[in-house]
């Protein structure tokens, strides 16, 4: 499987630059992935992955990069990405509504924080609602992106995207304060142990996907829930207790007093 397995379907870009890495052996006992792709650097995996889902990729299909030129994150930012992290992205085919596509993040939010846990000693929190916090830094982006067919209701694919800083060098100069690595916390991390530890973890959450049983891990692992948080907003920012985090995982917040239930967007806390 994986390593070797269907170059055929994927363009000529990317079967030309894929390499056969260490991963496949690591990846062979996890049966959810069906194929591996393995670049040394490309500008996105999620772009590579997205490629590779229009042209027939079947859920499970994996796309891990060394490097990447043009990492992206969420609301149109970039993500650096130079050598010393984890990019990746996977094809998933899931039979949601488009709109709870949302939940992939939450669930893959859970299962990045369960494998930093388990080849480490630290303690992994989640900010709503795709960033994974150690020591009061960010660690690991998630960035899912659905593909939407207007004829059904489920979208025709979702990539799932995760960056992970391992090494100091994965953290930007002028982030440094807010952005941390695993480095950094004294732990001697094996790239490769804890990108299997997510896909293991990833595969058993999402057998529950719509039912959103790790929603109330979410929730436990959740560093904004009880906070005051200043939410940014396009008619101007303003603050808020965060007051929980529904199965839909919309962020519900106390406004003055009022409910309100955030469906995406970016908050900020006090750490
Ligand atoms: C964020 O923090 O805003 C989300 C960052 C997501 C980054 C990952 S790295 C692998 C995948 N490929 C990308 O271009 N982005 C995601």
């Amino acid at each position: 499987m994986k390593q070797e397995g269907n170059v055929q379907m994927m363009n000529q870009s990317v079967a030309q630059e894929k390499v056969n890495g260490s991963l496949g052996r690591y990846l062979e006992q996890n049966s959810f992935i069906t194929e591996l792709v393995e670049l040394p650097e490309t500008d996105s995996t999620n772009r590579v992955a997205k490629e590779l889902a229009v042209q027939g990729a079947s859920e499970g299909t994996l796309v891990v990069a060394e490097r990447q030129s043009m990492g992206k994150g969420r609301l149109g930012r970039s993500f650096f990405s130079p050598e010393g992290g984890i990019y990746m992205s996977m094809v998933l085919r899931p039979h949601i509504p488009a709109e709870r596509a949302v939940l992939i993040t939450t669930c893959a939010a859970v299962a990045v924080a369960r494998a930093i846990e388990r080849v480490s000693s630290v303690t992994a929190g989640i900010k709503w609602v795709n960033d994974i916090y150690v020591n009061g830094k960010k660690v690991c982006g998630i960035l899912a992106e659905a593909g939407l067919n207007p004829e059904r209701e489920e979208p025709s694919y979702v990539v799932l995207g995760i960056g992970i800083n391992v090494k100091r060098q994965s953290v930007p100069e002028e982030l440094k304060e807010i952005v941390g690595c695993l480095e950094d916390t004294g732990e001697v991390v094996s790239k490769e142990e804890l990108i299997t530890m997510v896909w293991e973890e990833f595969a058993k959450l999402y057998e529950s996907l719509s039912t959103a049983v790790y929603m109330e891990e979410y929730k436990e692992r959740s560093i904004l829930l009880g906070k005051e948080v200043t939410v940014f907003a396009p008619e101007g920012d303003y603050t808020a207790t965060v007051d929980d985090i529904d199965r839909d995982g919309h962020l519900v917040i106390l406004r003055e007093g009022k409910r309100e239930e955030l469906s995406f967007g970016e908050v900020s806390v006090r750490l």
